[in-house]
């Protein structure tokens, strides 16, 4: 099959047609995969219509797999999905459409803010791959935004600046910017806040990004005030509509994104009248590929 590359905006991001992923997974598939990656940073593969297994085949290629706590659901609720899955649906353990006063929803509503995932995490995270499963006729694209672009066109005095700083990453912090409270002692002590540089290299192309992220409260060492406005200024520059895409789903797509030099959001659908099934597997840690291989 020949493999065809369609950018999906000037700077980054593309579609990947002519692999299934279903049926080769071969090291040679795989390196086109993330070298498209290295390059684009998000990528679209149409027409893969993964099941869950599948899925979990992929994204164990591409690193190793993180766990969801999909959090948000009260005690006695049970998760939708197994672990390894983390659940960005607007759906209930039997597979309805949530009920208005579930508090799963206050999850979906920040996935709205821009961000990374597990940036709250102590983890090298690397790729998302975020499956259409079911979605809505109309909303619920997924915004982009290249991190790296962002940072080469940072004047030298704001790049000098942020060279060895060091922001605070909470998922309360953005939980809590869009109306989340009620946090239990259980769900708060499973994931404590961490901090992670402003500026990262990434392993693979030796790029420099700037990481920001709704998760990141304020500046560590600085008067809070001051680190929260010096990173509002910061997100404002970065979220330039030249820097961003949308993405428009249609079942059976994954997306691959690479959360070391990309943010996302997701965007308003009609959620009480339509079902958005979309399952996502997070990664982290160097991908197995060409070593699985080696030691076949
Ligand atoms: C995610 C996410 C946004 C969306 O899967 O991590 O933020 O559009 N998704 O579903
Ligand atoms: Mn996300």
């Amino acid at each position: 099959m020949t493999t065809k590359i369609t950018p999906l905006s000037p700077l980054f991001g593309a579609r990947l047609e002519g692999v299934d992923l279903r049926a080769d997974r071969s090291p040679a598939t795989m390196a086109l995969v993330e070298r498209t990656l290295d390059q684009y940073a998000v990528i679209a593969l149409p027409g893969q219509f993964l099941d869950d297994d599948e899925q979990l085949a992929v994204s164990e290629l591409l690193g190793d797999l993180s766990r969801a706590l999909n959090p948000g659901r009260a005690k006695t609720q049970a998760t939708r999905l197994r672990a390894e899955l983390y659940d960005i649906s607007n759906l209930d353990e039997n597979h309805g459409i949530l009920a208005e006063e579930d508090r799963r929803r206050q999850w979906r509503e920040s996935d709205k803010l821009w961000h990374t995932d597990r940036s709250f995490i102590n983890a090298e995270t690397s790729y998302s791959l975020l499956s259409a499963r079911v979605v809505p006729p109309e909303g619920g694209d997924t915004g982009f935004a290249d991190m790296r672009a962002v940072y080469d066109d940072l004047s030298d005095e704001i790049k000098q600046r942020i060279a060895n700083l060091r922001a605070e990453h909470s998922v309360w912090y953005s939980r809590a910017l869009c109306g989340g409270k009620d946090f239990r002692d259980d769900e708060l002590a499973a994931m404590p806040p961490v901090s992670q540089p402003l500026v990262r290299v990434h392993p693979r192309t030796g790029r420099k990004s700037i990481v920001l992220a709704s998760h990141a409260s304020h500046i560590v060492g600085w008067p809070r005030a001051e680190g929260r406005n010096f990173l509002d200024e910061l997100n404002a520059m970065a979220l330039q509509p030249k820097y961003r895409f949308y993405y428009k789903w249609s079942a059976g797509d994954l997306v691959i994104w690479d959360n070391r030099c990309t943010m996302h959001r997701g965007s308003h659908f009609d959620d009480k009248a339509y079902k958005r099934d979309m399952r996502r597997t997070t990664v982290q840690g160097p991908s197995k590929y060409a070593t699985n291989a080696a030691a076949e």
